[in-house]
């Protein structure tokens, strides 16, 4: 929990502040202004531009130069949450209605491209030399295209009813959907941070990692998380259809009739409770959620050693490694 104050406390002095100033708080029309400071106002984790001006610190560079791509990399994620939601056709976030149940789809939507406009505004602000903006632009824009390239991919499961689904195919989905901007977070505080070639894509590479896990551990929580901490739907990821690790773990263990009763319920769309809990006892029968933890922990391990071999040895650099782990023991 102590990175966690961390995370926030640098969260709420470094990064708001830039994001009052970028998006005014009275801005007209409402519809869209409130919309958006409504959804920014319910807070989230707020780690990514953390991550950013981390990693900026770590390799030595001016943090101030990072703030405002850091606050253009948590507009893009707000972005995509509200899209994203629109997408699952979810129901809760950050512990209230989703922004499309609240103001139903059109606005929604709307507000989502209201925030994706402030990103390339955030950026175009940002105290760095125009080459650095053109450069960070392109690191932005590539990770994008992987998110939404995950994205695709997962909801064309889906709408297409694919099952047979490999971990390997799951782990690149993720590493579009969201490791990706993780990767992006890291990569453009080492790159403003002023380091080589070679340390920026390190830097990546670790964002991209434990992007990954996680993803994997935010999918654990779906199952066995608590409403109030997570603040989402528990067990929406089944009403969704989400083919998680432990799904796939799962259908690749169970019997044919078992199997039947997953695919059948995940096609359903049901939000019944003894439902999705037949598939929840089944994921345990077959040790589907020990096996998604030992692989985020794996992936966590691996990244951190990464760092640590080729990085240098600073406090900045030491929080980035705290983050990691908190990323497998985190509750919310
Ligand atoms: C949610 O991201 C989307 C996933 C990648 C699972 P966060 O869990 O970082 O969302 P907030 O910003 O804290 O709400
Ligand atoms: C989130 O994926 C990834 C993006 C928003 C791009 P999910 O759909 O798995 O995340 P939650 O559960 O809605 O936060
Ligand atoms: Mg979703
Ligand atoms: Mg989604």
């Amino acid at each position: 929990m102590e990175i966690f104050n961390y995370i926030q406390s640098r969260a709420k002095n470094e990064i708001e502040p830039v994001m009052e100033e970028i998006i005014p708080r009275d801005g007209k029309p409402e519809e869209v202004y409130k919309l958006i400071w409504d959804f920014l106002d319910r807070g989230g984790k707020r780690f990514r531009p953390v991550l950013t001006v981390l990693s900026c610190e770590a390799v030595g560079g001016n943090k101030k130069e990072a703030l405002y791509p850091a606050v253009a990399i948590e507009l893009f994620h707000n972005f995509t949450l509200i899209h994203d939601d629109i997408e699952d056709n979810s129901q809760m976030r950050r512990g209230k209605p989703c922004l499309h149940v609240e103001y139903g789809v059109p606005l929604a939507i709307n507000a989502g491209d209201g925030l994706y406009n402030f990103v390339w505004n955030a950026l175009l602000n940002a105290d760095i030399p125009d080459d650095k903006k053109i450069k960070t632009g392109k690191i932005l824009s590539n990770a994008y295209l992987e998110v939404l390239k995950g994205q695709a991919t997962e909801i064309g499961w889906e709408h297409n009813d694919v099952f047979d689904i490999t971990e390997d195919d799951y782990i690149k989905m993720i590493g579009g959907k969201t490791g990706a901007l993780i990767g992006a977070s890291c990569e453009t505080g080492a790159y403003i941070g002023g380091a080589d070639e070679k340390t920026v894509k390190v830097f990546r590479e670790f964002g991209q990692a434990i992007g990954l896990s996680f993803q994997i551990q935010d999918d654990i929580l779906n199952i066995t998380g608590d409403f109030e901490k997570y603040k989402k739907e528990i067990l929406g990821d089944l009403t969704e259809g989400k083919r998680t690790l432990m799904i796939i773990k799962t259908l690749e263990r169970a019997t044919p009739d078992e199997k039947e009763l997953i695919i059948n319920t995940l096609k359903e769309h049901t939000d019944d409770n003894d439902k999705l809990n037949k598939i929840v006892a089944l994921m345990k029968k077959y040790g589907a959620i020990d096996y998604a933890k030992q692989k985020a922990y794996g992936i966590i391990k691996n990244a951190k050693e990464e760092l640590i071999n080729n990085t240098d040895d600073n406090d900045a650099r030491n929080k980035l490694l705290e983050i990691a782990d908190f990323f497998l023991t985190r509750e919310l």
